[in-house]
């Protein structure tokens, strides 16, 4: 069932609620132009859940004034096929006015954990992702809402506003899907032209390499992260945006003279790099024993 207005998202759930009293819903909230990593969200809400929704939505307010809104890949129609597929319950796809029907003069602003790594590249764009996060949360009233670590900051900042508001939903936590050669599935790896697409591999073998660069003895958050850059910069097209090493899920800094292996909280290794116009963000966890 395709929804387009927030007045048949209502009905189609209270339909189902009457139903089927005290089943489980599932909402996994996307920007559409569906890809395998998506879809792997889908699967999983639909193993864990009763009632699946999957919200296709780009949000204008998450993108800075010289961003990609306008030219953000978008194909509503492949997107239902796959929804369908996947066996997704209700495909919430409103338009901006739908969404916004006024200019909203309210946001959920987050300190802190958006100050770093995209929130720092990126003014406004978490507090764009709070607010309509929490309206889908509002409208869907979801038990489980499934994130990809892909966006481990939005991850950091959707369960922090859970917990700082008291919404009661759930947050899954769910791996990153790759291609086969190790990029991170992205929709906006449509965007890299043949040359870009090859050197854009470079993300993926730089986390692999700092992972085990993480375990050596004496290593410390500044000489890791400049091993980082320098690995990185090999590729020529490779514009380093940023290189990170931080606390997760608080995304604070290490001490500069501590070793990392003596950490006792986990450890996010995050970078965003730019080839030509296109960003890539991806990252690893590094759980402390
Ligand atoms: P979007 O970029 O479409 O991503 C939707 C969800 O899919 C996010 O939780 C994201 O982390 C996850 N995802 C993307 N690529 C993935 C991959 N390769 N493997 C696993 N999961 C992946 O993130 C957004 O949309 C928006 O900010 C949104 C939360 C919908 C708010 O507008």
């Amino acid at each position: 069932i395709v929804c387009t207005t927030k007045q048949q998202l209502k009905e189609q759930l209270a339909l189902y609620k009457e139903g089927f009293p005290g089943s489980r819903v599932g909402l996994v909230p996307t920007m559409g132009f569906l890809h395998e990593g998506h879809a792997s969200l889908m699967k999983r809400a639909k193993e864990e859940c009763d009632f699946t929704v999957l919200s296709v939505f780009v949000n204008p307010l998450q993108f800075g004034p010289n961003e990609d809104f306008d030219r953000y890949p978008r194909d509503k129609q492949r997107d239902a096929a796959l929804a369908e597929n996947n066996g997704i319950d209700v495909l919430f796809m409103p338009d901006v006015s739908e969404m916004y029907p006024t200019k909203p003069l309210t946001r959920v602003l987050l300190s802190e954990v958006t100050e770093r790594l995209c929130g720092a590249s990126r003014p406004g764009h978490f507090d764009g992702v709070g607010t309509v996060v929490s309206k889908l949360f509002h409208l869907i009233q979801p038990d489980r809402a499934y994130f990809g670590m892909k966006d481990a900051q939005q991850v950091a900042v959707v369960e922090r506003m859970v917990s700082d508001l008291d919404f009661s939903v759930e947050i899954i936590r769910c791996p990153t899907l790759r291609e086969s050669d190790g990029l991170a599935m992205s929709s906006r790896n449509v965007f890299l032209n043949e040359e870009e697409r090859r050197q854009a591999i470079i993300l993926n073998s730089a986390l692999e390499q700092a992972e085990q660069w993480a375990k050596e003895p004496g290593m410390t958050a500044p000489l890791f992260k400049e091993r980082l850059s320098s690995y990185i910069g090999q590729a020529p097209l490779a514009d380093i945006d940023y290189a990170e090493l931080l606390h997760y899920p608080d995304l604070t800094d290490l001490p500069d003279d501590m070793e990392l292996a003596a950490s006792t909280q986990p450890l996010i290794i995050a970078i965003a790099v730019r080839f030509g116009d296109t960003r890539l963000i991806d990252n690893r966890i590094v759980e402390q024993k």
